[in-house]
């Protein structure tokens, strides 16, 4: 059979985000973000393009909701973007960007699907990035602020939430080596940008709960850290420090309200009083983006102040990234069974985001998407594995419902479970889109 085999029923989810299938940048009132700045730069994404019209989702999100039923999906997440809500990133609500997120509610409610919005997926508003974006501190209170917003007006109907999604990447990718936006190169420096995260994170979970929210969670992203080579002390190491980096930095605040010795990094995180009561309110739920392992041994060059080198996985078969992005499905049993060891009082652990890009036809095609079904049914079945191993996994997502815009990558890099012809938003069911289908009548909760 094609369909994989779980120990018990878990809930089925597909994932999109706003600045990804949206379009329409200067539609309905919308402010601008970091992301407009960086396609606005030439030179930032690989083809040029600038996420427009892409999916145009913000005028065809009815097919979305509909391709979403037609899955059967528990649950659709996607993200409310803050400058549609409040262009200047601080002030009044914008009624027309409230008022098609509610639209969008309103129509995966009637079409029996459970909304499951992210509040932050990278755009951060200008304004905001101006003030000191993540670095400052006051950037989470402005988060709480637009998060009473969006809660006011979608919290009669909306009553599970992720705060942000993967702030290890902003972090990292966004502050400390400048491949996403908004492309700062401070190093060690952007460790700031982690607890003003995890403080906006803990300060919209109060916020929501307040509002009458049922569950309330982060959705980072993790990987699991292997060494080059297992016997060296030196390649261990290397996963130590790149584990605090990439997981720990992230996690432990959360699952258990401390960070974990930073002294190897020579920095301390601008902690005030209160902030790890805030940051480590326990949560309802933590939620796992997983692509792939990472491959660390020990730095080269004297004077290296990066305690490790990323190196490919030797043997691993790869997705449309190439070399970065091995395909490893036990690497996801793994890291949910570590997590359930690691962290004692753990709540139920959601897999958010998992899914792979290959090469495609640009033109609205049926594509035959074996290797996708592929990496997905290997995924699927290690979440199994994992569940079998004591690991409280209730809800499995694709990354993506559709074809989008891939940040840096433009319309390069294909998740999509339908395509999507991106000079007429045509959208088009691959073979996964059937197969998911499928699996998801096999197993349902
Ligand atoms: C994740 C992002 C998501 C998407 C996938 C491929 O890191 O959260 O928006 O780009 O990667």
């Amino acid at each position: 059979t094609d369909i994989p085999g779980l120990p018990r029923p878990i809930r089925w989810s597909a994932a999109t985000a706003a600045f990804q299938i949206e379009g329409a940048r200067d539609e309905g009132g919308r402010g601008r973000s970091v992301w407009d700045l960086w396609v606005q730069t030439p030179g930032k994404v690989i083809d040029g393009s600038t996420a427009e019209p892409g999916p145009d989702s913000y005028h065809r999100w009815a097919e979305d909701v509909a391709l979403a039923a037609g899955l059967g999906l528990d649950r659709y997440r996607f993200s409310i973007s803050w400058t549609r809500v409040q262009p200047d990133g601080t002030g009044p609500s914008n009624p027309a960007g409230l008022d098609y997120y509610s639209r969008l509610v309103d129509d995966l409610l009637a079409a029996g699907v459970t909304p499951f919005p992210t509040l932050y997926h990278w755009d951060l508003p200008v304004p905001i990035h101006e003030a000191g974006g993540w670095c400052s501190r006051d950037t989470a209170a402005r988060f709480a602020d637009y998060t009473e917003l969006v809660a006011d007006r979608l919290g009669d109907r909306v009553k599970n939430w992720y705060t942000i999604n993967e702030p290890a990447m902003t972090t990292l990718q966004g502050y400390a080596v400048g491949a996403l936006a908004p492309g700062e190169f401070l190093i060690f420096d952007a460790l700031p940008t982690a607890h003003h995260q995890l403080l906006a994170h803990g300060l919209a979970t109060r916020a929501l709960r307040a509002a009458g929210a049922d569950a309330v969670g982060v959705a980072n992203n993790h990987t699991h850290v292997r060494p080059l080579n297992p016997e060296s002390p030196a390649d261990r190491s290397a996963v130590d420090a790149y584990d605090l980096l990439h997981n720990r930095i992230f996690a432990d605040p959360i699952l258990t309200g401390a960070y974990p010795d930073l002294s190897a990094f020579g920095h301390e995180m601008p902690v005030r009083e209160g902030d790890m009561e805030t940051i480590g309110q326990a949560p309802d739920f933590y939620a796992v983006n997983f692509y792939n392992p990472t491959t660390v041994t020990a730095p080269t060059g004297e004077d290296n102040p990066i305690p490790f080198d990323i190196v490919p996985t030797p043997g691993a078969p790869v997705t449309g990234f190439g070399d970065e992005w091995p395909i490893v499905p036990e690497a996801l049993t793994a890291l949910l069974v570590d997590f359930t060891e690691r962290y004692r009082d753990l709540p139920p652990l959601i897999v958010s985001e998992n899914g792979a890009s290959f090469p495609e036809p640009d033109r609205a095609a049926r594509v035959d998407d074996a290797d996708r079904i592929s990496y997905l049914d290997g995924h699927i079945r290690a979440v199994g594995a994992a569940i079998a191993a004591g690991a409280d996994v209730e809800e499995y997502t694709v990354w993506s419902l559709i074809d989008n815009f891939e940040w840096a990558d433009g319309f390069t890099q294909r998740f999509g479970l339908v395509h999507v012809d991106f000079d007429t938003a045509e959208r088009t069911p691959k073979a996964s889109y059937d197969w998911y289908r499928r699996v998801i009548e096999g197993n349902r909760a």
